[in-house]
């Protein structure tokens, strides 16, 4: 049938015009194979202990570390816009060998996540980064071993408990992104054990070792020296992120992540086209960086280049973007309907 077809564009080459339906605007949105709506959006957040005004992020013009209280202005406005959900990050003031703020109840990410729920309640989905590297002064996802490694099963242990502080806190999902082996199953036991099932797990089932992190790690003010390629998957491997997403589906993750997302738009289509839960891809802050900068330089058209590059995530396969332009670009598609 192609070759035929083939055959008559050949015979009568002004038959076939694919440009006929590029020709206006209206003709372009009607046959558009994508779209983007706000309800795909999801908003990452970072709130920061001890601070008395929002402070900006050098490597990350025009996102903030919040205060608790700009912080649930921030989450009143991200609804507003019709985003589906926050994913908070929490930058403690003390830092540990086992990261014990992430457990304290009293601790910044716990209490922000409070105040997150208390602000909107289930008008959004609230998800709470579910890792270490934050808390601990190593800086590492997990607790160390006496030879200084990753101790994976003693990390499980340190999540189960953040899991549980965090449901109690309010979470409705929990977003692991430690890239331990079983960490899935181990939240999702402890969960349903304490009386939880109700509580879902994003998880960052093929999360690469990138240098795309670079700009959150001042975000977070990151203590990390070295990096995490003994747990983070090799950007080199693809197939791999499937064997990812098999395992964490099977422990019982509610919906899988592929991050960074634009280096790796490849695995997102795999993905995608194997999951059978929702998938997520993180357009992380390496990614939000290079846009802003060249924007800034005046090097390319900001509006443009953000609405392209997640609309190429989705059509790559994403149910659901996370993106530190969510509220703006809900803003520019609702002005556009
Ligand atoms: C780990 C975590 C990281 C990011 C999200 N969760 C950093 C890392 O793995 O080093 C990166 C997000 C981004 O770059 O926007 N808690």
């Amino acid at each position: 049938h192609a070759a035929a077809l083939a055959a008559g564009a050949a015979a009568h080459p002004g038959r076939i015009r694919p440009r006929r339906i590029r020709a206006t605007a209206a003709m372009r949105r009607s046959v558009a194979e994508t779209r983007l709506h706000p309800a795909d959006l999801i908003l990452p957040l970072f709130v920061k202990e001890g601070l008395s005004e929002p402070a900006p992020i050098g490597s990350m013009p025009g996102v903030l570390q919040h205060t608790r209280d700009s912080l649930k202005q921030a989450v009143a406005e991200a609804a507003a816009a019709g985003i589906s959900a926050v994913n908070l990050f929490g930058v403690p003031e003390v830092r540990d060998a086992t990261g014990s703020g992430a457990t304290d109840p009293d601790g910044i990410l716990n209490r922000a996540i409070a105040d997150a729920r208390a602000e909107v309640g289930d008008a959004l989905v609230i998800q709470a980064d579910l890792c270490l590297d934050e808390f601990t002064d190593h800086g590492h996802c997990g607790v160390l071993a006496p030879d200084g490694t990753v101790d994976n099963d003693a990390s499980l242990v340190r999540y189960a408990e953040m899991a549980l502080v965090q449901a109690e806190s309010g979470a409705h999902m929990v977003a692991p992104s430690g890239m331990m082996d079983g960490q899935i199953a181990v939240i999702r036991d402890t969960l349903d054990t304490a009386g939880r099932s109700d509580v879902g797990i994003l998880a960052y089932s093929a999360k690469f070792a990138s240098a795309f992190y670079g700009p959150f790690r001042d975000a977070v003010e990151s203590t990390l020296e070295g990096d995490r390629r003994t747990y983070q998957m090799d950007a080199a491997n693809r197939r791999e992120a499937l064997r990812e997403v098999e395992l964490d589906i099977a422990e019982g993750a509610d919906v899988v992540m592929v991050k960074p997302a634009g280096p790796y738009l490849d695995v997102l289509a795999d993905v995608a086209a194997v999951s059978t839960v929702p998938v997520a891809a993180y357009q992380v802050s390496g990614e939000y960086a290079m846009v802003e900068a060249a924007a800034a330089n005046g090097w390319i058209d900001r509006r443009r280049a953000i609405t392209e590059s997640v609309l190429g995530i989705r059509r790559a396969g994403a149910d659901q973007v996370l993106t530190y332009w969510a509220v703006e670009l809900a803003h520019w598609l609702r002005e556009e309907w």
